[in-house]
């Protein structure tokens, strides 16, 4: 079934799990990614930047993302990450996107509140979830790079009044990843992320889950995290396989030689991960 945040959300608070927010690029690897999570058997949550909302075309992912649900029985949502710009959210909403973020984060608290009380209420309107963040996560996402300096923890007295102020579907939490990291290990702040659990009942997100080990991604979901975000280690693997076979085959084959084996490493990498966000004791 095509569906909300929110709903896929509420079903994994309730089984103490996280489902699996993965990047997509294009149609191919959206749809690898939706056939490993119906191999698994649990929902999954494919979400676009803005850029490839723009790429790809906002319908035409709706069209797609809905019929690749239905074709193989498991629930998806179509989320949009990290939007900034309010009319690129309310076309995915119009569009029927099932869920948006709104990226306040590098906003002062109270623009940041005000920014996504706007976004809550057009969404919610018309049955759309709402992602926003509070803090601010390092690395580079979609080519923008957030200096070291401005990386912010979440603070999570400042986590309990942002939700009950804005009435959001999912927080996204500063505790320590960053996107794009794909070498090294993430140093995690469970101190933090514990307190914020403490102090609010909104599902938790994890940016930045490339670098994540395996240990801390059964730590962080005992600890709040319900939506659990990849992107970079999808989109290394798939642009090193088809770069190589690219370098390889000849040009007048079928590009499915190419792209086909690509696929199915994103395929393996995404029934991995969800193997681990599901399996918590
Ligand atoms: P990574 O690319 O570091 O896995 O992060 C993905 C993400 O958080 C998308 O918002």
């Amino acid at each position: 079934m095509y569906t909300t945040l929110k709903n896929v959300l509420a079903e994994a608070s309730q089984l103490t799990m996280a489902v699996g927010a993965f990047n997509t690029h294009n149609l191919e690897m959206t749809q690898a990614i939706i056939k490993a999570a119906s191999n698994q058997k649990t929902p999954v949550i494919i979400q676009t930047s803005e850029g490839t909302a723009q790429y790809v075309g906002m319908k035409t992912l709706v069209a797609v993302v809905s019929s690749l649900a239905k074709e193989f029985g498991v629930n998806v949502v179509l989320h949009l990450d990290h939007a900034k710009n309010w009319d690129i959210i309310r076309e995915a909403v119009d569009a029927g996107y099932t869920s948006v973020m709104f990226d306040g984060s590098s906003l002062p608290f109270k623009d940041n509140i005000l920014g996504t009380k706007r976004v809550v209420e057009y969404a919610h309107a018309a049955g759309v979830s709402v992602e926003a963040e509070l803090g601010t996560v390092g690395g580079t996402e979609d080519g923008i790079v957030v200096n070291p300096d401005a990386v912010r923890l979440t603070e999570p007295e400042d986590a309990a009044e942002f939700i009950d102020k804005t009435n959001i579907d999912a927080l996204a939490v500063a505790i320590g990843t960053n996107h794009g990291q794909y070498k090294s290990k993430t140093n995690i702040n469970f101190d933090v992320l514990d307190s914020i659990h403490a102090a609010v009942e909104a599902p938790l997100v994890i940016h930045g889950g490339t670098g994540v080990s395996d240990d801390d991604i059964h730590h962080v979901i005992n600890s709040g995290i319900r939506k659990f975000n990849v992107g970079t280690e999808l989109l290394v693997n798939w642009n090193r396989k088809s770069k190589e076979l690219y370098g390889i085959n000849k040009e007048n084959t079928s590009n499915r030689n190419n792209v086909v084996p690509a696929l199915e490493i994103v395929q393996e990498i995404v029934e991995h991960k969800i193997s681990l966000f599901k399996n918590i004791d």
